[in-house]
């Protein structure tokens, strides 16, 4: 029988590639999401990838009576992968209130049902923000967690510890915590991708928009930065490997192979690239020139951080694959295609 995985916000960017990861390893996926940065018919779009629709639940992980409800109903959910939250840095700065009720909230109740439904392990959607401005790069899992700049970032750091805590009181359950460094491109079929709502605040997104003429131009946010063409440096992960961490780390919990009840990992390509870099790599790959100017720094913004994955390589067996090339023409594609199905 396949093992049943209950993915929050499984119609989201990260989640959607997950759930079709997850499809392809063989495991029956139960999507909750409340659809609050996301479309319906992203479940249709995982079924015409894999073949398979996903149990699709309209629910808000804030409702504990809803989530009681969803385990009941498919009994034996093996693990849980949870996404489900909110996530733009310069929101959690206007409404701090609605960020820590959502995210943390939606977490203490998955805890809280995961002894009640002998749901065995989940896996955290975290992220490098944790970390802040690393002292040494790359960075490792034991660099030091830096006061978080923002709400959201804030809510990351307080789940793992939420996660820790829980663990720590006795609680039977297992957990993975992924710290995620920049997420970006597409599937390669251009059926599931990042669908920002509005304005676009992450650089992927907004690069994709300006090259198809939505944006008129990119503002690169600063080049006076101690680097060596003065841009901030990121460590950019392909949604598709990054989704694939996920089917490992749920493969290990189920298999029973942690060494410890609670496991971090590193999820990055270990390079680090320039915004200038990249750009340059998207023009190169793509074909497309670019129109973007230089501009002020982005209040909130580290200057440079990129991942030592070495733990994630040698323990979890996991390797990001894709090239930046390909992941950039991913991004572009999926772009192409939302201007083709008249979406943006
Ligand atoms: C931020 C968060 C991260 C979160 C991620 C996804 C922090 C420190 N980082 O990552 O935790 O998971 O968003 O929401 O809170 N840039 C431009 N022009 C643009 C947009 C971005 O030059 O129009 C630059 C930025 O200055 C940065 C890089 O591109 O150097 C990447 O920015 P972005 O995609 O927003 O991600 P982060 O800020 O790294």
């Amino acid at each position: 029988m396949k093992e049943k995985i209950l993915v929050t916000g499984g119609t989201g960017f990260i989640g959607s590639h997950t759930v079709v990861e997850l499809q392809n390893s063989g495991y029956d996926v139960i999507i909750v999401d409340n659809l609050s940065n996301s479309r319906a018919d992203v479940v249709d779009n995982i079924e015409k990838i894999t073949g398979i629709r996903p149990a699709f639940e309209h629910l808000d992980c804030l409702d504990y009576a809803g989530l009681d409800a969803v385990f009941a109903k498919y009994g034996d959910i093996k693990a849980i992968i949870h996404f489900a939250a909110s996530k733009a840095v310069g929101e959690s700065v206007e409404k701090p209130l609605l960020y820590y009720r959502n995210n943390l909230v939606s977490l203490i109740n998955l805890l809280e049902l995961m002894p009640k439904h002998q749901v065995k392990g989940i896996v955290f959607s975290s992220s490098c923000t944790v970390y802040g401005q690393p002292d040494i790069l790359p960075v490792t899992e034991d660099a030091p967690i830096k006061k978080a700049e923002s709400p959201y970032g804030n809510t990351k750091q307080i789940n793992e510890e939420i996660i820790c805590d829980t663990v720590k009181s006795g609680s039977p359950i297992q957990a993975i915590l992924l710290r995620y460094f920049n997420p970006i491109g597409a599937h390669p079929t251009a059926l599931i991708g990042e669908m920002p709502n509005g304005v676009p605040m992450n650089l992927i997104p907004f690069l994709t928009q300006t090259a198809i003429g939505i944006r008129e131009k990119l503002s690169v946010f600063g080049d006076d930065y101690n680097t060596p063409d003065g841009s901030c440096i990121r460590d950019y992960i392909n949604v598709v490997d990054l989704a694939k961490a996920h089917v490992v780390a749920i493969d290990r919990i189920l298999q029973d192979k942690q060494a410890e009840q609670v496991e971090v990992f590193n999820i990055g390509t270990g390079r680090g690239l320039s915004v200038l870099e990249l750009i340059h790599a998207f023009e190169e790959s793509t074909g497309v020139k670019l129109n973007y100017q230089i501009v002020g720094r982005r209040a909130g913004d580290i200057e440079q951080v990129w991942a030592n994955p070495d733990k994630a390589n040698n323990v979890l067996g996991w390797k990001a694959e894709t090239s930046i090339e390909d992941t950039l023409r991913s991004a572009w594609k999926w772009q192409q295609k939302l201007r083709e199905d008249g979406i943006q």
